[in-house]
Formats: structure tokens, C-alpha cells, sequence
């Protein structure tokens, strides 16, 4: 079936007043760009009645490039040779924050390769003395699939974050993307393990990776209604040269922001990054991002030295800011776009 302007604008207006589209009028939704002005003017509606104008910067810190995984797209996966392997030690992290910290930043984002090195204990020793530093301050983790054990211990230690993108919801799909030994199913009961654990989880997908249907984004869809995550973090599939996926094309810009709206008319109270990805794209990917309903921003506060090693995708931005550029530098783009960047810990509103 065909959609006109007018059925789409429809299905827009069923999802601003919160009803349910069907799976067709999603996809339908997904593959028709002609209402595209309409459908981010509602979805920035929807984000202002919830959140206003308050845009939330969380500050990335790339601790580790070492990975024990293999996933065809990215560019730190263990077979790339090319990639020397770095990590931070505790004390790096720790000074890191503190500069984080000065700039007014009040959300950091651990976020790794999945590296053993970085025991259970290692890691309650860090995230303990962060907590213990900055009471203030949120503390995120993206350290990738670890048992609910795991979880459970750095929830205790004072982590209450948790970003873990399920890339796509289909089991086929997700083998289509990463080596025999991964599976989707693990992937969704560490998401619900987060989830039962305590923590505000976060989870995404890329959008245009390689094999992906519009069928498997109305599945991610559904998949985040069962879940109910906090976060949404979601940006263009990028072909790294030293992955299996080197030929493949890049996702879009135009389902980028088509799908940072619908997941804002569907998840009013997500916290949305407009993410590093996205401004790879196109230079103003992440005001647009912003604009399509979009709350987040998070720039990268590792070393300037250890950025270069940590590209999960090619011509990724920023690699030679340092941490106070790049954060004035997106507070331009949020005041540019209309917003205003908020310094807190910025905790989801439900
Ligand atoms: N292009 C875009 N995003 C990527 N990620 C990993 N590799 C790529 C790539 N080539 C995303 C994954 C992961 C997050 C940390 O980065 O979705 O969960
Ligand atoms: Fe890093 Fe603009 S966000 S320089």
C-alpha cells in the first residue's frame, strides 16, 4: 500500500497524542520522507513539553580500545591489526573527570571495547573513587555485554547508568553483523538484566547498516517498547576500511533524523544524543539532530592523544579538540539551534 502526504500526516498526529501506529503505518513512516518539515516540527513539540529547551551534555571518556569481539563494523574489533591498543589507567580516568568536571560537565560516560583487563574489581575501584569524588555527578557505563553479576556490582559500587546499544532486534539480522559467537538473544537479556538491576539503560541502533530492512527498524522499534529504555542513542551506520563492511554505503542523514523524531513521538521522555556519527555525516548533522527532537550531546573528553585510536567508523570528528573545545563548541551549536545547554546530571523524566 501506497501512503499520500495526508495519511502520513495522520500517522504523525497518532503519535504525538500517544496512540499506538500500527506496524505498517510505521514503515510507512520510515520509508516516505514527503513529511519530513511536519514530522520534526512534532516531535520538537513533544520533546519541548517534556524537556523544554534543556539540551544535557554528558562527557565521553574512550578509557580502553582493546576488544575481545569481532563485530563486522567496527574499526576496534580484535582482528583489526591496524589499530595500536591503548587504555587508561585509573588515575588518567580519574584526572580526566576532574578536568570534566571544571568545564561543568556532571554526567561521565565510561565507554570501552569489551576488555577483560578492566576487571569486576578494577572497575568498582574506579567507578567507587569517582562516586566518592563526585557525588554530584552521574555516572555512565558502556562497557558492552558483561554477566548480571557484573552489573549488579558496579550498580553497588555507584554506577547508575548504562548505555548498550542492542544494534538491531532481529536475531537474523544480528547475525548478519557480527561473528557466530555474539547472539541478539544475549545481547536483549543484558539490556533486561540492566534494566532489573536498577539502572537508567540506554539502548540504539545504527541506522543503514548493512542488511537492514525498514521491517528490522519497526521490529527495534517494538522491541524498545517492550524494554522502555531511558536512553536512545542512535546514528548512520559509517564503513570503516579495516572491517568486513569497508564497501558498504553509509546510512543516511535524511532516516537519521526521520527516525530521532518518531523515537521522540514515541518515547517523549527519552534522553536522545544527537550523536558524533551524525555530525560525521554532515557537518550540521547534530543541530539538526537537535531540531528533529534530539536532547543530548556528548562530547569527547579522552586525551587528545588517545582519540586517534579509538575510531569505530572512518572520519570521525573531533579527533584533534580538546575536551573544552569541543564543549564550547556544541553549546554554540545548541544556542545556534535554539536550545540551551544544561549543566546538571540530567536524569530521564518519566
Ligand atoms: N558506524 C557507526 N556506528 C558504529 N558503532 C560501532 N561501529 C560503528 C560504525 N562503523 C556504534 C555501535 C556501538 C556504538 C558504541 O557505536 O552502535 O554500539
Ligand atoms: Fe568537537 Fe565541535 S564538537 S570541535
Amino acid at each position: 500500500m501506497s501512503y499520500d502526504r495526508s495519511q502520513l500526516r495522520e500517522i504523525i498526529n497518532t503519535l504525538r497524542k500517544r496512540s499506538d501506529a500500527s506496524d505498517e503505518q510505521l514503515k510507512a513512516l520510515i520509508e516516505n520522507g514527503g513529511c519530513d518539515s511536519e514530522l520534526f516540527a512534532a516531535a520538537d513539540e513533544t520533546r519541548r513539553e517534556r524537556y523544554g529547551t534543556d539540551v544535557y551534555v554528558r562527557g565521553l571518556i574512550e578509557f580502553t580500545n582493546y576488544c575481545r569481539n569481532d563485530c563486522f563494523y567496527c574499526g576496534i574489533r580484535r582482528s583489526n591489526k591496524n589499530v595500536p591498543r591503548y587504555r587508561m589507567t585509573p588515575d588518567e580516568i580519574m584526572s580526566c573527570c576532574e578536568k570534566g568536571y571544571r568545564l561543568g560537565f556532571r554526567t561521565f560516560v565510561l565507554q570501552g571495547g569489551e576488555d577483560m583487563f578492566f576487571t569486576d574489581e578494577i572497575m568498582c575501584g574506579i567507578i567507587s573513587s569517582l562516586h566518592g569524588r563526585f557525588p554530584d555527578c552521574a555516572i555512565t557505563l558502556s562497557l558492552g555485554e558483561r554477566p548480571r553479576e557484573s552489573y549488579e556490582r558496579y550498580f553497588r559500587a555507584g554506577a547508575r547508568r548504562y548505555l548498550l546499544r542492542q544494534e538491531t532486534a532481529s536475531d537474523e539480522h544480528y547475525s548478519r553483523l557480527h561473528p557466530d559467537e555474539m547472539s541478539g538473544e544475549n545481547r536483549k537479556k543484558c539490556l533486561f538484566d540492566l534494566k532489573e538491576t536498577g539502572y537508567q539503560v540506554g539502548t540504539g541502533i545504527m541506522v543503514g547498516s548493512p542488511y537492514q530492512t525498514s521491517e528490522n527498524i519497526v521490529a527495534d522499534l517494538r522491541f524498545m517498547q517492550r524494554l522502555s529504555p531511558d536512553m536512545i542513542g542512535i546514528g548512520p551506520f559509517i564503513s570503516h576500511r579495516d572491517t568486513p563492511f569497508a564497501g558498504f554505503e553509509n546510512g543516511t542523514l535524511e532516516l537519521t533524523l526521520r527516525l530521532i523524531a518518531i523515537l521522540r513521538l514515541m518515547f517523549p521522555h527519552a534522553l536522545i544524543p544527537a550523536t558524533t556519527a551524525l555530525g560525521t555525516i554532515d557537518p550540521n548533522g547534530r543541530e539538526m539532530g537537535l531540531k528533529a527532537g534530539a536532547n543530548v550531546v556528548m562530547p569527547n573528553l579522552s586525551p587528545a592523544d588517545v582519540r586517534e585510536k579509538y575510531q569505530l567508523y572512518d572520519n570521525k570528528i573531533c579527533l584533534s579538540d580538546d575536551a573544552e573545545k569541543c564543549k564550547s563548541c556544541l553549546e554554540d551549536k545548541i544556542k545556534a539551534a535554539g536550545y540551551r545547554t544544561v549543566v546538571s546530571a540530567g536524569d530521564v523524566k518519566r
